[in-house]
């Protein structure tokens, strides 16, 4: 079940019009949310980050966060599986194509759940490859835009080299993952690039820290050059859909030992440990 500006229906029955500006434009915004046992995880640090997105393209939020979550609860209800992740999207609707926003137009807001799977057995014991790429994106990576054709192509680089993520790097610095935010380890601290237009402000990277912070386990938020990221010795990637998954070869060679490290094994169990406890994970930890 899915939906769709105002309506609950079965995602084959669910059309958008052509002239939509998310179709023509790629104008609009997204978020991503798991629900662990139909709980929303973070879901208001989502909804905060969602309201960014929209304030950051001039589009007015078409509901209050009461609207949202009755919205996204009965998404959740009325779909089959224990562990979603939920895909909301708005547009800014309906429109005669011109580059200019239209004086009155409705937004158009879909939402969809899929099954969240948990990593495999294989990825957690052999963690998973990855290549660096130059970031040629914008430099509002801040923004949650549906405007993805950056991330898909440099996503496909990584399939294309039987490797799973892209890792960005901008004048010498790494940013993030194409869908990712990427944490690098170097002796035995947790060092994570520092929030900016440059990168997408992760809720797992802010649960991560968290984490850490709890467990007294050392990190420094700092700008991490190239070179550290290449002779790390763990790196790490975070997303709401694969929670923290071990980086064990990178560009071909191995991470460290080419094994997942033991900082990414202890922040794997912490946040499982954490997800299953709190469900909702609402409050933050620190
Ligand atoms: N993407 N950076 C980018 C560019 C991303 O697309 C994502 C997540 C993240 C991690 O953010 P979070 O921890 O809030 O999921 C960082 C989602 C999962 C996606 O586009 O499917």
């Amino acid at each position: 079940m899915i939906y769709l500006n105002g309506k609950f229906m079965p995602i084959e029955e669910a059309c958008v019009p052509v002239l939509d500006r998310g179709f023509i434009f790629g104008d609009g915004v997204y978020e991503v949310i798991p629900a662990y046992s139909r709980k929303l995880f973070r879901l208001e640090s989502h909804l905060h980050r969602l309201q960014h997105s929209l304030d950051s393209i001039r589009l007015t939020n078409p509901y209050n966060n009461s609207q949202w979550h009755d919205l996204l609860e009965k998404i959740v209800v009325g779909n089959d599986n224990e562990d979603q992740y939920i895909y909301l999207h708005v547009t800014r609707g309906v429109a005669k194509r011109d580059h200019a926003f239209p004086p009155n137009s409705t937004p158009t807001v879909f939402i969809m759940s899929n099954p969240l799977l948990a990593p495999s057995q294989d990825l957690l014991t052999n963690g998973c490859s990855a290549i660096t790429a130059i970031d040629n994106r914008w430099i509002r990576c801040d923004i949650k835009s549906i405007s993805l054709l950056p991330n898909v192509l440099l996503r496909q680089m990584a399939i294309d080299a039987n490797a799973s993520e892209t890792i960005l790097i901008r004048d010498g610095f790494l940013t993030e993952g194409s869908a990712s935010s990427i944490f690098i380890v170097r002796d035995n601290v947790l060092l994570a690039p520092p929030k900016s237009h440059l990168m997408l402000p992760g809720i797992t990277y802010d649960v991560v820290l968290e984490l850490a912070t709890a467990n007294h386990i050392p990190y420094r938020i700092r700008e991490i050059h190239e070179e550290e990221l290449q002779s790390a010795d763990e790196i790490m990637l975070t997303s709401s859909t694969r929670e923290i998954m071990a980086v064990t070869r990178l560009n071909d060679n191995p991470v460290g030992t080419g094994r997942p490290g033991k900082l990414c094994q202890r922040l794997q169990q912490l946040y499982h440990h954490y997800k299953t406890t709190t469900m909702r994970g609402d409050t933050p930890l620190s």
